[in-house]
């Protein structure tokens, strides 16, 4: 499954020095790995969530390290998984508020229905994401107490 992203967060380390730093990280180990398989059922798509706690104490989800097997990209995978993650979140737990940190072009994450909120501050290069009801996440960044996720 750490093998999906290789090329994109490889950062010219070879495979087995990867997986091994994949391995250790603890925002890997805490968060909820989500796959979606190819036929196989090799892991063609994969993401991560984090819960993530908010002022009001309702619940919301941080979503990363989404990725594709660069053979199986191109296919809707990546899109199928989003979308199921955040309808099991929805309908399971009442979800209503979702983070991402993008690092590709927004575009991509706006087909579902997220909308840039600001750079992230400690890498400025990548955008967080929300997708909430607009007057919700407006209340929401207002509050005092709401801090930027730091998830990733
Ligand atoms: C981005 C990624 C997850 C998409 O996975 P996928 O399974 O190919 O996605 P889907 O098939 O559901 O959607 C394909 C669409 O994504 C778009 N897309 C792919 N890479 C993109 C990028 N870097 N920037 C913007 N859009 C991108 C494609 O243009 C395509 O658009 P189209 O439907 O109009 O042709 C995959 O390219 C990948 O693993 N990239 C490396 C890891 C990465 O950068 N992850 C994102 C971190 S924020």
């Amino acid at each position: 499954m750490y093998r999906l992203g290789y090329d994109a967060w490889g950062d010219g380390n070879g495979l087995d020095a990867y997986l091994a730093t994949c391995r250790a990280s603890r925002k890997y180990a805490e968060g909820v790995w989500w796959i979606h398989a190819a036929a196989d059922g090799a892991p063609a798509s994969a993401l991560l969530s984090h819960d993530i706690p908010l002022p009001s104490g309702s619940p919301a989800v941080g979503l990363g390290s989404i990725a594709t097997a660069p053979e199986f990209r191109g296919r809707g995978f990546a899109s199928r998984l989003i979308e199921d993650v955040i309808v099991r979140h929805e309908r399971d737990a009442g979800t209503e508020v979702f983070f991402l940190f993008s690092d590709i072009a927004p575009a991509f994450y706006e087909r579902f229905r997220f909308s840039t909120v600001m750079p992230c501050p400690r890498k400025p290069e990548s955008l967080l994401m929300a997708r909430a009801e607009p007057k919700k996440l407006a209340g929401l960044l207002a509050h005092p107490e709401f801090q930027i996720p730091d998830y990733f």
